[in-house]
Parts: C-alpha cells; structure tokens; sequence
C-alpha cells in the first residue's frame, strides 16, 4: 500500500494504544516487530525482513498467506450480502455447513460461531442442553478434561483447560462442572508408564473419575485429539478408541475439539479419523477459514442434534444466539478456504512433508539437550531438557532465547504454552504448503541456534 502509515508511526500509535493478547507490554517495546504482508509460508515485516512462519500465524493459516482469490470471494459476497442474522437462512452458511457436515460423515448439524473458545463454549451448552433433554431424571451438566489442555480463553473454556498459569489471575472460577483427568502426555507419563505396557493407565483414570463424580453428572467428555498447549503431545493408538468407549459406556458425549487439530493439520483432515472414532460433538475453527477472516463451527451429530427438534410450544431449540454466527463473507470465504484445502490436498500433503519434518527434527537429537521429537502431519514438537534421564525442563529464559534468536535469523518457531511449568517444547505448526527445501531451512536453523544458545547442550 502506496499511503501506509510508516514503521514509527505504526509502532508509535501501537504501543499507545493497544493492549495485545499474552505478550508483556515491555517486550513488545523492545521488539517492535510489524508484519504488513505474507506469501505462501513467508510473512514479511514493515522493514522488508521475511520470516519462514513454521505456525502458520496462530496454527491456522493452513492453506498459506497471499490467496488474493480470498479477497475477491469477500468482496463479491460484501456486495451482495455483508451481513444478516443468522435467525435466518443465507447461502454462503448453508453452503459451507453442507460442506462441514459432509466432511464429517453427513450425519451432522452445524453451528457457526467465530472462535474456537465460542464453539467449545456451545458444546459445553449443547451437551448440557441435550442432557436436559434426554435424562430429565438426571443432572448431567459437568465436561470431564485433560490436565494441560488448553480449549480456549473465555471463563468456561478456561475452566475447562487444565493449564494452571493460565486460569490463576481469575480464580475461582465456575464450580465443580470441569473435572480434569491425566492426559495421554506419554513423555512425562503421570502414572510413569511406557506407552507400550501401559494399558491406557490414563483413560483407567477418566473412567475411574466419571465413576467417581458419578456418570449420572456428566454430559461430555472433551479431548483434543493431539494435544497442543503441551507441545504436540500424540497419544498412544488406542487411546482415542478407548474414550469414545468409555462415553458410550457411560451415556456421556464425547466432545472432539478440532481446533487446532483439524483441517489437515495432523495429516487427515481431522485429527480424530487417525482413530477411525465418531465423536458426538466436533469444535472446528482457525483452519477452516486459514483465518482469512474469524469462523468457527460447532459440529452436532444427528442422534444429538435430534434431541433441539420438536414443536416450538416445546421450547427445545438451542437455547443461544451470537450476533456474527453464520456470517456470510466469512462463510464465503471458508468455503473457498476448504475448496482450496481439497484441490491442493493439502491434508495429504501434511501427512508426506510431516513425515520428512519429523525426520529432520529427529536429527536434533544429537544435541543432548533434545529430549523428545513427536508430531504427526505438518505438527511437531522438540521436547528440550537439560538431563535426559530425569527430563528436567529447560530454563524458560533459553527457551526464550532459541525463540527469538530464530526469529532473528528469519524462522519463526512456537513454543508450548505450559507457563512456567512445561513450557519447554519448541512447537511447528506451519502452513500446510510449507515446500521440503522451506522443512531443510526450519531444521538447519534449529540445528545451529539450540547449541548455539545452549553451548552445554552440543553433540
Ligand atoms: C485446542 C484449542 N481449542 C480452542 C482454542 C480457542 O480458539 P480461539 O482462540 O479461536 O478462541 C484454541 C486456541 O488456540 C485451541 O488451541
């Protein structure tokens, strides 16, 4: 743009102005880092600098930056349609909830909201409504989760996540309706186990829980798939199978967030069909749009969906409404997004250029500092310990420090959100068009960069 505000000015009215997510305010005095474009996996800053984006922003720019025919598909839509309630019907949301529901098996309803932490929300109130419904002699109103999972930002998604560094500045939040369990993080098994032998110690855990609370309270049970805020942490094979199992067993939904997971991320298009499950619920969002503009999707099977059907005097309709749900030039554009997503194969193309990325990373583990590479698709992570035997984490301040120095060298590389506790995984969640000579950069700068920052940590 010939008449762009120039990188002072930016940074000027920025740092006077803005409150941004996480990031502390000083830092960002320092940093001062304005992207003003981006190509494929490149973005480029306001000094002409690229950078290789290994997380496809926030893991969403799934199909890659610079799709122009993005644009032309809002504006089109914009000057047909820019906006109208979704209490009514409109082409583009009926369109791409076709297209949803068929990529999850047909046999869906599909509500559209804008962010994955409204849609997990919805679920959270699907399940209880359903529940309402269909047990009236019963109160299943609370969500089983995982320890270390992150499912969102608002009080009850927070609530549901079990990252403590995260919820502490607001505690107490809502009562005993999220109850956490272990999850499957096989690196630092909670029960100590080894995949191999474990005999699923951690869904022994959850079923053991929702006996506990007794399974008459519970409405779902909500599992990412691959866990992320932990640093992509994949769990055994049949650890998948073995919950939506113990759901059935139990009469409690089985709520799948596909948030990050989904839309070709982990090498299919949904992270679940590695697993051959049919969860009751699905929450999708960043991919779905590569976050070309917000859309999110709660995803409700049949036999749920069902359970919202009847004469209006019966009042069982879903019970919310959001202003910017269903909105069609983001519904526009999300089509095109998947349209694209599927031309492009791009899932299949996660599945082939992960397996290349994982060997690539799996290389780093000459430097001793490397405790673990795990990942599936264009989505991995690199454990770093500074002892392998006890797999005592690595001072945040170095982590920081390969994250940025990285940065410094035009590769931006994420690490796990585990706070103060487990954030020692650096974490590549790249769009899914990344080329195999962009995955060789990615592993020859963090080749250089962790002895680098970590001289004890060498081959
Ligand atoms: C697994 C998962 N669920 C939900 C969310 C919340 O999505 P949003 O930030 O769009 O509200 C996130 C965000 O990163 C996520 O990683």
């Amino acid at each position: 743009m010939s008449n762009a505000p120039d990188r002072p000015t930016v940074v000027r009215q920025d740092l006077d102005n803005v409150i941004h997510p996480i990031v502390p305010h000083k830092q960002l005095e320092q940093q001062q880092l304005v992207i003003v474009s981006g190509k494929d996996s490149t973005v480029v800053d306001a000094d002409g600098r690229e950078y290789l984006d290994g997380m496809a922003g926030l893991w969403c720019v799934n199909i890659g930056y610079g799709r122009t025919e993005l644009a032309e598909v809002a504006a089109d839509q914009m000057r047909d349609l820019a906006y109208y309630p979704h209490t009514a019907m409109n082409r583009p949301a009926a369109a791409l909830a076709e297209k949803v529901n068929g990529l999850l098996g047909g046999d869906n309803h599909v509500y559209f909201v804008s962010s994955g932490s409204e849609a997990n929300e919805a679920a959270f109130k699907f399940a209880r409504q359903y529940a309402r419904h269909e047990f009236p002699q019963q109160n299943r109103y609370k969500t089983i989760s995982r320890y270390y999972a992150y499912h969102g930002t608002t009080l009850a998604t927070l609530a549901a996540g079990g990252m403590g560094d995260r919820k502490m500045k607001f505690e107490p939040l809502s009562g005993n309706d999220f109850v956490h369990v272990a999850p499957p993080y096989c690196y630092r098994c909670p029960f100590g186990l080894e995949p191999t032998s474990c005999e699923l110690a951690c869904v022994k855990n959850m079923e053991t829980t929702i006996q506990g609370e007794g399974p008459e309270t519970v409405a779902e049970v909500i599992i990412e798939p691959i866990m992320s805020a932990v640093g992509v942490a994949v769990p055994p094979d049949g650890y998948l199978p073995a919950v939506a199992e113990l759901c059935k067993k139990h009469g409690v939904l089985l709520h799948v967030d596909e948030v990050i997971n989904g839309f070709g991320r982990t090498g299919r298009l949904f992270a679940h069909e590695h697993a051959g499950i049919k969860p009751d619920i699905v929450t999708v969002a960043k991919g779905i749009s590569s976050a070309y503009l917000p859309m999110a999707a709660t995803v409700v099977r049949n036999t749920v969906f069902q359970s919202f059907l009847g004469d209006p005097s019966e009042n069982r309709q879903v019970n919310q409404v959001n202003t910017y749900g269903g909105h069609p030039v983001a519904a526009a554009v999300a089509l095109r997004n998947i349209e694209i997503l599927l031309q492009e194969k791009l899932a299949e193309r996660s599945a082939e250029n992960g397996k290349y990325l994982l060997d690539g990373l799996r290389t780093l583990t000459r430097h001793k500092w490397v405790g673990d590479v795990r990942g599936k698709g264009l989505y991995a992570g690199v454990e770093l310990v500074t002892d392998r035997a006890s797999k005592a984490v690595m001072p945040q301040a170095q982590i920081k420090r390969i994250v940025e120095r990285c940065q410094e060298l035009g590769v931006i590389v994420g690490r796990s959100g585990g706070g103060r506790h487990l954030g020692n995984t650096l974490v590549l969640a790249p769009p899914l068009v990344l080329t195999r000579p962009e995955i060789d950069r990615i592993v020859s700068v963090l080749d250089r960069v962790i002895p680098e920052i970590c001289p004890e940590a060498a081959a």
